[in-house]
């Protein structure tokens, strides 16, 4: 198998490291970790909109919609997903950073009808190979993507070799249509896709979502994906990164600096999470402090109403 089970994880990138000096893709099984467990649990639950029942039953895949589902403002949820992710980086050796992205990506995925995969199709769709650093992920920032639920003929994640440190793609920032056909000539890196497997890239890491052609003659509807994805960083949410500025951290809720928060930080409430995140912030200095308190009051104005 092209991936490590658990019990060879140890190290990941050892053997990669012997012949490239950058950092390359890699997955690995972690159905058996009750980490993965619980976050397929709490995950698809939620999308179910009840309780689950025994997982993997006939009846899962009526009860999963088909397509996406914002779970965004549900913080108990987010919450309790981002500690159970804390905890698996941490038994995977993977808690090296100083930032988690909050929320997670919460992603249902299926075949659509011809007519809107073409309305879909616009410059950044991930359907056409890109490095994320294209579009502003910072330079130390690694992705990671964890298939919770997956059908035969699935859209899947397609994982290429990291762009060397002098390879001139790294340095673009722009849409995806421009150099996407360049990024063919690396080499593919093997990520399966099935329920349980965790795929970790660095943002030079050139990759896209590939969606199979729908099958006629599936007369019950196209095959489903549900994963969730997260970035972490090498830095603390406040330092400089060159290809995101700092003064845009506010811009968005979830495609600006403001969405990495300081790690590890395992909250029972928004409240507390915020009240620690201005602290962290404030060590930094005034001007971080200010970013953080303009993220807030923009995307948790309940909290901000409470004078945090
Ligand atoms: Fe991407």
């Amino acid at each position: 198998m092209a991936y490590s089970s658990l019990a060879d994880f140890d190290h990941p990138s050892s053997e990669v490291s012997q012949v490239s000096e950058v950092e390359q893709p890699f997955a690995t099984n972690i159905a058996a970790t009750d980490e993965f467990l619980q976050i397929r649990e709490v995950v698809l639950s939620a999308l179910a909109g009840r309780s689950m029942g025994p997982l993997g039953s006939e009846d899962l895949r009526d009860r999963l919609p088909r397509s996406q589902v914002d779970l965004r403002s549900d913080t108990g949820l987010m919450l309790r997903v981002e500690s159970l992710i804390s905890e698996l980086l941490k038994k995977l050796s993977l808690a090296n950073c100083k930032a988690l992205q909050f929320p997670v990506n919460v992603r249902v995925m299926s075949h659509k009808t011809p007519n809107q995969r073409v309305v879909a199709k616009g410059a950044y769709s991930t359907e056409l190979l890109h490095c994320d650093a294209w579009s502003g992920a910072p330079s130390d920032s690694r992705n990671h993507l964890i298939y919770l639920y997956t059908e035969p003929s699935c859209p899947y994640l397609e994982m290429y070799e990291t762009l060397d440190e002098s390879d001139p793609l790294r340095g673009y920032v722009g849409n995806y249509t421009e150099l996407s056909d360049q990024l063919y000539e690396r080499r593919r890196v093997a990520i399966p896709c099935e329920a349980g497997i965790l795929a970790v890239w660095p943002t030079y890491s050139p990759h896209r979502t590939v969606v199979p052609a729908p099958s006629t003659s599936r007369a019950e509807g196209s095959p489903l994906r549900i994963s969730i994805d997260f970035r972490t960083r090498e830095s603390t949410p406040y330092e400089e990164d060159r290809n995101s500025a700092m003064d845009t951290f506010s811009d968005s809720k979830m495609n600006s600096l403001g969405v990495y928060w300081t790690f590890p930080s395992v909250s029972a409430s928004m409240k507390d999470k915020i009240e620690l995140e201005i602290k962290s912030a404030r060590e930094s200095g005034s001007v971080a402090e200010a970013r953080r308190r303009e993220y807030i009051r923009k995307y948790y104005p309940d909290a901000a109403v409470s004078g945090l």
